[in-house]
């Protein structure tokens, strides 16, 4: 039943230490979705072309619970496909076409599973934020499964990966299969109660729009130890700004613009 609302997780106490990873000033935003198209191998390919020491992409589970790389919760817009990601096999997604609704000469491009992914990143020494991406009902599942299959097969010689999401239930679940990988919490505007859902999954940055923030909010939020975060950031006068603020990264379409800012 995808519509029902999962029951709330409570998170394992978490004994271990969490270290804050080495995440660079500038994180490709679903590979570098400004010039490939977005979560796809060309894409993650590119971001590292153009400079990018990390990336971020989104997970969500095929129907038979298969972890690819996937922003929406339907096939419509970045494929040759229709329907809902969370009621298609794997192998029904594999067929599709994943870049030509891009650009022609992405005709081909297909969507990756989160191992696939994994090796590109090896290859290429991409460090990464995975966000988990979950369809609606599959919080706690897509949160476990991520997190499981990225604690057996996560490539040993990058930096740990840096998990995230806009849902609390799938990081809580992500939680509880991996301390030990830093999480991030997902906000478009952090709302009234941040601190506590941070407190919550035991985040140790906070992810928000970068139209949410201003100097005194990130002041906020770093004063209260977490690492601030900005998305999408694909202006460079905007990231001269963010930054100096005391925003540690950005998300951008377009690493070539943001390097050396
Ligand atoms: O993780 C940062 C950013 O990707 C969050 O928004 O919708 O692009 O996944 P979205
Ligand atoms: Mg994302």
């Amino acid at each position: 039943m995808l519509s029902r609302r999962p029951a709330k997780i409570k998170i394992k106490k978490v004994t271990m230490e969490i270290h804050p990873p080495q995440v660079p000033r500038v994180i490709g935003h679903r590979g570098a979705a400004g010039h490939a198209p977005e979560n796809t191998i060309a894409s993650l390919k590119i971001a590292a072309a153009l400079g990018a020491h990390w990336v971020e992409f989104d997970v969500k589970l095929a129907s038979g619970g298969e972890l690819i790389l996937f922003h929406d919760n339907t096939l419509d817009r970045t494929t040759d496909g229709k329907g809902k990601v969370a009621e298609t096999p794997l192998g029904q997604i594999k067929a599709l076409d994943a870049g030509k609704w891009y650009q022609a000469g992405f005709a081909g491009e297909r969507v990756p599973t989160l191992d696939e992914a994994l090796v590109v990143l090896a290859r290429f020494s991409l460090g990464a934020n995975v966000e988990i991406k979950p369809c609606p009902g599959r919080e706690r599942e897509t949160g476990e499964t991520a997190a499981q299959a990225l604690k057996a097969r996560w490539p040993g010689r990058l930096p740990a990966p840096l998990v995230s999401s806009f849902s609390v239930a799938a990081l809580a679940a992500a939680a509880n299969q991996a301390p030990e990988f830093p999480r991030a919490l997902l906000f478009r505007e952090p709302p009234e109660n941040w601190r506590a859902l941070a407190e919550e999954i035991g985040a140790t940055a906070i992810h928000c729009n970068h139209q949410f923030l201003d100097r005194a909010r990130v002041a906020a939020l770093r004063e209260a130890g977490y690492a601030v975060r900005a998305y999408t950031v694909n202006d460079v006068r905007a990231a001269v700004q963010l930054f100096s603020w005391g925003v540690a990264s950005v998300f951008t379409d377009y690493p070539d613009r943001i390097i050396g800012v």
